[in-house]
């Protein structure tokens, strides 16, 4: 779960700073990237050699140190980190934190992540039991903060109660189980993927097809099933196999994928279109293999049907997601498709570009939402871009019902 996760971990001056080298320990063996940041409290009781050295990475303390390149390091660290973990937090810490305090390198870029920010406090038991603790630890949680509860036992100043840092490998089980929790995000919806291109018979062995290897609606598909979807995808002839746990409807004409996706239409919460769908099929398909002549051969072509035109007709709740693949006018021919086919979402990519659409294992889009914003992504894979197509629609879904 951990696995090629950037983690950032806080440490705050308390006696348990020990514990948290045991922790970069495990979160590494995990999988994880680790990067600390420690307050200078943290660093009188132990130094931050032992977390360069343990983490790989170099450790940042105070914001007034010369700076190795020019990113501004607290904004840097917060944009970088997928997971930020405070362990031990002082009562201190958390109080400053609750209240707005961004006065060292901690807090500066606690108070600028996007990323999940998760508290362990560590103290004396009459400290954390302090009222004003206790407002401020019930104000973090009502804000969005995960706290993870002290443990019970024996303290270092000599009392018994509640107080102490958890062992290393608890506070990695809460890491990780979180980490499954925000993963299961589409747990309870269903989505229908169309894939691949179709193919329209011109006779027994010959057709109209195009160049989509189907690439990008298998790994839209994947990435909703990873995340809990039950997941449908209708799929044109690909020779990729079936994504695991995946309900697989193959077709191959534009009409066959048609009334396998309204079938399945009605009760879906969202509907991710990445189907190349012919425009055209041939008008007659021949019952026997077409004998060749001296003459030319014309094909007439009749239009298929728009499935997407027709599903922003009839949509009731769904979230809809379109594809718009061009070789010219990127946005004004994708925001076009967007308002005319009623979409929520469309997933704009520029064919021409190497790297961008059919067959490539990249892709290079334009998110363009309904409100006129246009979200430009970098190349990445198709599974990335599947990330970040629902990254989005997960944000906007709450805003729509
Ligand atoms: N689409 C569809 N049915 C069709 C044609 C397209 O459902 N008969 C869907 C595709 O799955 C895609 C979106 O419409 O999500 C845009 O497809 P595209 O071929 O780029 O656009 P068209 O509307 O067909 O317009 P044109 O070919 O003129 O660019």
């Amino acid at each position: 779960m951990l696995q090629g996760k950037n983690i950032v971990l806080g440490v705050t001056g308390g006696i348990a700073v020990y514990k948290s080298v045991e922790i970069v320990s495990r979160l590494r063996k995990a999988g994880a990237q680790v990067k600390v940041i420690m307050t200078e409290a943290a660093a009188k009781f132990v130094t931050p050699l032992t977390f360069r050295e343990i983490s790989q990475n170099p450790v940042s303390v105070s914001m007034w140190t010369e700076v190795a390149n020019w990113n501004v390091e607290h904004i840097a660290l917060a944009g970088w980190a997928d997971l930020f973990l405070i362990a031990p937090a002082t009562a201190n810490f958390i109080g400053k934190v609750a209240n707005g305090i961004a006065d060292d390198m901690l807090t500066t870029t606690v108070m600028a992540t996007r990323a999940k920010v998760i508290i362990a406090p560590a103290m004396n038991t009459n400290m954390f039991e302090n009222p004003i603790v206790q407002e401020n630890i019930k104000k973090l949680i009502r804000l969005g903060y995960v706290i993870i509860p002290p443990a019970t036992g024996k303290l270092a100043c000599g009392t018994e109660g509640s107080g102490r840092l958890p062992e290393p490998i608890d506070i990695v089980t809460v890491l990780t189980s979180l980490q499954r929790r925000q993963l299961q995000s589409l747990r309870g919806k269903k989505v229908v993927v169309t894939a691949g291109g179709t193919q329209e018979p011109i006779d027994p062995v010959r057709y109209v097809g195009n160049n989509s290897s189907g690439k990008m609606g298998y790994a839209v598909a994947k990435i909703a099933k990873s995340r809990g979807a039950e997941v449908v995808l209708v799929s044109g002839p690909t020779y990729l196999p079936d994504p695991p746990g995946v309900k697989v409807i193959r077709v191959k004409t534009a009409l066959q994928m048609r009334d396998a996706v309204l079938n399945e239409y009605s009760d879906a919460d969202i509907v991710v279109k990445a189907a190349a769908v012919a425009d055209y099929r041939p008008q007659q398909t021949a019952e026997q293999k077409i004998k060749k002549s001296d003459s030319n051969l014309t094909i007439v072509l009749e239009k298929n049907p728009d499935i997407l035109l027709e599903l922003g007709q009839k949509k009731t709740k769904q979230f809809l997601v379109g594809f718009a693949a061009e070789t010219q006018e990127l946005l004004a021919n994708a925001k076009e498709k967007l308002l005319k086919k009623n979409l929520d979402m469309i997933i704009a990519n520029d064919v021409t570009i190497a790297g961008a659409g059919f067959n490539a294992d990249t892709n290079i889009i334009k998110m363009i939402l309904t409100d006129g914003t246009v979200i430009e992504l970098p190349q990445l894979s198709k599974e990335e871009v599947a990330e970040e197509i629902f990254n989005r629609i997960e944000s906007l879904l709450p805003v729509r019902s």
